[in-house]
């Protein structure tokens, strides 16, 4: 266990410095995948054996999609995930064919479970044309014959891309809810990302997808380049008053070859002015009647289309079957009930070309993966419950036999004595700016694995390097 002194000293060296990994859905970070021959029959007769010992299993979908529109500067300015530049619709509709073609080779292991929730994401989902939302829902129905009554079906999008003909047919097809990347509505800000979104766009899509009856999530950035609270304070009153009741508040990611990150750098409010605008549009959100579900969402009680969606939270929280389908999906599988080292992490390709040859092939075109230990496990779980803000103790006692509490206690205490963490015997809480510091939190409770991982990885490499040979070979 990490000594109290120490951890003391990792609090106070990071609460100035920019945190990464915002969106930590997994643990180890993918950089950690080294496994390019993940056992898909092994993972396939894993689901089916947990389906038999408990008559159901509750999977999550994710679709994902490469394509997005060309913007300058490029990807938007800021954004990390692999995307590729649209190339007109007859490629993405070969590229949905590809996705078909990719999810019947999953239908026999997901064959009797339960579809909790999907996500359409990407990329931007939006691009598709009215006739494939459809086509979309026909290949989740084809492959999962059950879907859970509460399920989110969401799809994602960019608010200058939907039409109202759009938003028809994914109502039509059976999804009931959209997310839309809005960033910025103060348009000036906006403009930095290249993107030519007008507020009118934002309000028009929210307004049909409110006749349509489908629920509606808005995604906001904070921590972007020359924003301030008053830009921040002016953007959330006009989602309130628009009675917007889904609200994302992501922190900005940095990194990269962005051109925020190499040209804007210098524009981007500080750490310490990042937590000013947390607080700022979290007091705000509150004060207007919304609830914090995790770090990033709130939500207004009374959305009469209202399902429960929550970043990175799963139903049963030690059972992740997360499906990823499509370029660069990635999928989590585990469950504290398989023997150790069968929990997966694995991200399908990230190169458009051998996504495609792999289907082609009738391979699964998966590119990389990681197989978790138990310790693994436990820590990718640990913080999604972060995430969500709320450890239940009592949960934990029961899926891994141990008191998280006593397992980072020194790191609990700590929290607890700065006012970012509240113990008691059922759970360990967030508070205060507790949420905003959870991936600072969560690194430190990983830092002993990483080093680990890391010194693994330097010593595969160097048992991988060939050995020189002592003599040149024309001596
Ligand atoms: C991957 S994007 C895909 C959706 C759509 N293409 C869009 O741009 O809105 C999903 C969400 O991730 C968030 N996001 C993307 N890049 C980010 C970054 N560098 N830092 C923080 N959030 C980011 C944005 O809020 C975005 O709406
Ligand atoms: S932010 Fe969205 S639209 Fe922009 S490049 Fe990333 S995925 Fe594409």
């Amino acid at each position: 266990m990490l000594s109290p002194d120490y951890v003391n000293n990792y609090i106070d060296t990071h609460l100035g410095e920019r945190q990464v990994n915002k969106i930590q859905h997994s643990f180890p970070s993918p950089r950690f995948w080294n496994e390019t021959d993940v056992p898909l029959d092994e993972i396939g007769e894993d689901r089916r054996r947990l389906r038999e010992a408990a008559g159901t299993a509750p999977v999550f979908l994710y679709i994902g999609v490469p394509y997005c529109i060309k913007t300058d500067p490029g990807k938007c300015g800021y954004c990390l995930f692999p995307v590729e530049e649209f190339q007109g619709n007859a490629a993405l509709e070969n590229y949905y064919g590809y996705v078909e073609r990719e999810a019947e080779m999953y239908r026999e292991q997901m064959e009797g479970s339960l579809l909790v929730g999907a996500y359409f994401g990407g990329g931007t989902s939006n691009l598709y044309k009215a006739p494939v939302y459809h086509r979309i829902m026909d290949t989740v129905r084809r492959l999962f014959p059950e879907i859970s009554k509460e399920a989110d079906l969401t799809l994602e999008g960019i608010p200058q891309l939907f039409t109202r003909e759009k938003m028809q047919a994914i109502r039509d097809s059976g999804m009931n809810r959209v997310s839309m990347g809005v960033q910025q509505i103060n348009e000036r800000l906006n403009s930095f990302s290249g993107r030519k979104q007008t507020t009118k766009h934002v309000i028009q899509s929210l307004e049909w997808a409110r006749e349509l009856g489908l629920s509606a999530n808005v995604d906001l950035i904070f921590g972007w380049p020359q924003q301030t609270v008053d830009t921040l304070l002016e953007d959330l009153e006009t989602l309130v008053s628009w009675d917007v009741y889904d609200i994302t508040h992501y922190e900005l990611n940095v990194g990269g070859p962005t051109d925020f990150a190499l040209n804007r750098y210098h524009e981007l409010p500080s750490t310490l002015a990042n937590l000013e605008l947390y607080r700022a549009g979290r007091d705000f959100l509150l004060d207007h009647g919304y609830e914090q579900l995790s770090t990033y969402n709130f939500r207004r009680p009374g959305d009469p289309t209202a399902r429960d969606f929550r970043e990175g939270y799963t139903t049963r929280f030690d059972h992740v079957d997360s499906l990823g389908l499509g370029y660069a999906a990635i999928t989590f599988f585990g469950n504290p009930m398989l023997e150790p080292g069968r929990s997966w992490s694995f991200i399908n390709q990230r190169s458009l070309a051998q996504y495609k040859a792999a289907v082609d092939n009738g391979r699964f075109p998966v590119e990389r993966g990681f197989r978790h230990s138990p310790e693994d496990w436990l820590l990718m779980v640990l913080f999604r419950s972060l995430i969500s803000t709320e450890i239940d103790r009592v949960q934990y006692r029961a899926a891994f036999s141990l008191d998280i509490y006593e397992k980072f206690a020194t790191i609990w205490d700590a929290l607890a004595e700065r006012g970012y963490a509240e113990i008691t015997p059922e759970r360990i809480k967030l508070v205060g700016d507790g949420a905003f510091y959870a991936p600072m939190i969560s690194a430190l409770i990983a830092e002993e694995r990483y080093r680990e991982l890391r010194e693994e990885a330097a010593r595969r490499k160097k048992e991988s390097r060939p050995t020189l040979p002592l003599v040149r070979s024309d001596q």
